[in-house]
């Protein structure tokens, strides 16, 4: 039984994708927003590597079935319809709609960790319910790769502070555990800042960016844990929520 932490997806190698249960990563802003997208009744959410991509893909879907998301730079790119604020992805805005996503690092650590056994989108407002996912996985033999989404390549201090607080609750009173050094540095990382997230994300570069270009309320979206209690999962080149049917 393992839990390896990447810091990066530059990091990501297949030995740990193969056969594993991936968990991505990327509290500001993209896993946020997909749970918050799926909860709010979109159909599927379809990660794209570029917005040129996500037009292409778009002109083989049925008009008014979709919708074209993401950011560059935080902001929402020109011609289309969402950024990639979790409060714009509202009800009224998702529903029954598919969503061609395209962020600058979430998209892509989503579309790198094809191919594992499962891959399940990870985030402060998901916590409880992934952590229960990521628990029975383990306990049912599967190891498993937290994929830190990061920040251009960079270390994201969010990040890495959520990854540890999901070793903390996935490895809960279990033994035999092993654990790499990274998981061991996020599990630090968690406990410095604790439950105040407000705190880590006015730390952190991309929260203090975000707050700087006017989208100070996606961080109290984001610290909002457990407030969109679902599992995406991403098969088949899109992101569906597990449900009774779909049983891991
Ligand atoms: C990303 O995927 O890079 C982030 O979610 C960017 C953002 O939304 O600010």
């Amino acid at each position: 039984m393992r839990i390896d932490v990447l810091f990066g997806v530059q990091q990501l190698t297949p030995q740990d994708v193969q056969g594993r249960v991936v968990a991505v990563i990327d509290v500001l802003r993209a896993s946020t927003t997909i749970a918050v997208a799926l909860s709010n009744g979109a159909r599927a959410i379809i990660p794209m590597e570029s917005p040129d991509d996500a037009v292409t893909r778009s002109k083989q879907l049925e008009r008014g079935a979709f919708l074209l998301a993401g950011e560059r730079r935080m902001l929402k790119m020109d011609g289309f319809d969402l950024g990639n604020s979790p409060i714009e992805h509202s009800r009224s805005a998702v529903e029954s709609k598919t969503v061609l996503l395209s962020t600058t690092n979430g998209t892509k650590a989503l579309l790198a960790a094809q191919g594992a056994r499962d891959v399940v989108v990870a985030s402060y407002v998901n916590l409880s319910a992934v952590s229960t996912m990521l628990r029975s996985a383990l306990r049912g033999g599967a190891d498993i790769t937290l994929v830190c989404a990061g920040q251009d390549r960079q270390f994201a201090l969010e990040d890495a502070a959520c990854a540890g607080r999901f070793v903390h609750n996935v490895s809960k009173r279990l033994s035999g555990l092993d654990t790499n050094d990274a998981a061991f540095a996020a599990s630090l990382i968690d406990k410095k800042f604790g439950d105040n997230l407000m705190r880590l994300f006015n730390t952190a570069a991309h929260g203090r960016a975000l707050a700087a270009a006017g989208f100070g309320d996606d961080l109290a979206a984001c610290a909002a844990v457990d407030s969109y209690p679902v599992i995406p999962i991403y098969q088949d080149r899109q992101i569906t929520l597990l449900g009774p049917d779909r049983e891991r």
